[in-house]
């Protein structure tokens, strides 16, 4: 009995301290609870937050992708702009060119005085006092000399030589002589690509910008295999036979192999004359087709065209055009 007492005060011990520590572990657990509660109302709202920057870095997403694609497209306008603004510059320099050949411009200054006696007379006057050709010519064109410079219209040049079909936008071309520059200025402005050649720096300083140009003096300069067209109008009849050889071989060097130059050269009495600075400056040095085609041998030339152009019976004398070509 007393064991039994014993027994059982020791098993209510025991339940007491069993009921202390399920006391504790409620405790423990009620607090952990709460902590827990804690962590997942922090986590949830991190998560909330989470979420929300989600969204926010999806609309910037969104919001670059437009910037990106309205970056595209003003490049794309951009690139049009400058297609366009090339476009319009090529067009004003046209409409620029076909201006300047329009234009209408000052009357040539030297007017007057062109008397036959008087023009003589100015030829004389510059032999006698020993004057160069290159400073006759030079002067000729510092007085825009309306006589000595002529300025042929370009149709007309072109219809006379027999060249009118070659010539076209892109076809490149030499000029010799250029005068009062009017026929420069027409062959720019049909887009032909112009290259003059002329005796006088001042001459080539009219058509400046609108032709490549080259000093008779070099000659040897001019590009090779390049001109689809060479022509010369009122030139040869200034010229030495010398100095018309030592041009066209140089001419025919710088032809292309298709190539023509195109020479207009006044046939006549003083033909028979021996050549004189006087002469070449009057632009009286007559030749006969014969004479010519001695001179495209010795050049190295072949004659394709050979053909008399305008008569001037009162001054015993005419207009001849041969096409020269390489062999
Ligand atoms: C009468 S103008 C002819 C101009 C133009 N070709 C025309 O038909 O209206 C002669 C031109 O030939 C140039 N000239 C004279 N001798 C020359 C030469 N040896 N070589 C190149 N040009 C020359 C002159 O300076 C001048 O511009």
């Amino acid at each position: 009995m007393f064991v039994l007492r014993k027994r059982a005060r020791e098993l209510e011990r025991d339940l007491a301290a069993a009921l202390e520590a399920l006391e504790d572990a409620r405790r423990l657990a009620a607090q952990e609870e709460v902590a827990f509660r804690a962590l997942k109302a922090s986590a949830d709202r991190d998560r909330a937050d989470l979420t929300a920057r989600l969204g926010d870095l999806a609309y910037l997403e969104q919001v670059c992708a437009e910037l990106v694609m309205e970056r595209d497209n003003l490049d794309a306008s951009c690139n049009e702009l400058a297609l366009q603004r090339n476009a319009l510059e090529g067009r004003c320099k046209d409409l620029e060119t076909k201006l300047d050949a329009l234009a209408v411009r000052p009357a040539p200054r030297e007017t007057e005085g062109m008397s036959p006696e008087n023009l003589s007379a100015d030829v004389i006057r510059s032999d006698a006092s020993g004057e160069s050709l290159n400073d006759w010519w030079n002067r000729a064109h510092e007085r825009d000399h309306q006589y000595w410079l002529t300025g042929s219209d370009g149709a007309e040049v072109w219809e006379r030589l027999g060249v009118r079909s070659r010539l076209s936008q892109g076809v490149r071309v030499l000029n010799i002589g250029v005068g009062l520059g009017q026929d420069t200025r027409q062959l720019a402005a049909m887009g032909c690509e112009v290259h003059a050649l002329d005796i006088s720096p001042v001459a080539l300083d009219r058509v400046r910008g609108l032709a490549v140009t080259h000093l008779a003096s070099d000659l040897d300069r001019l590009p090779r295999d390049c001109f689809d067209v060479a022509m010369s109008h009122l030139v040869a009849q200034h010229m030495l036979d010398f100095d018309l050889l030592a041009q066209m071989k140089a001419v025919l060097l710088s032809l292309t192999s298709s190539g023509v130059f195109a020479i207009q050269f006044a046939t006549g009495a003083a033909a028979a004359l021996e050549q004189t600075s006087l002469q070449a400056k009057g632009g009286s040095i007559h030749r006969t087709p014969e004479q010519m085609e001695r001179l495209v041998a010795q050049a190295g030339g072949l004659v394709a065209l050979s053909e008399p152009r305008e008569q001037f019976p009162e001054h015993r004398a005419g207009w001849h055009v041969m096409h020269v070509v390489r062999p």
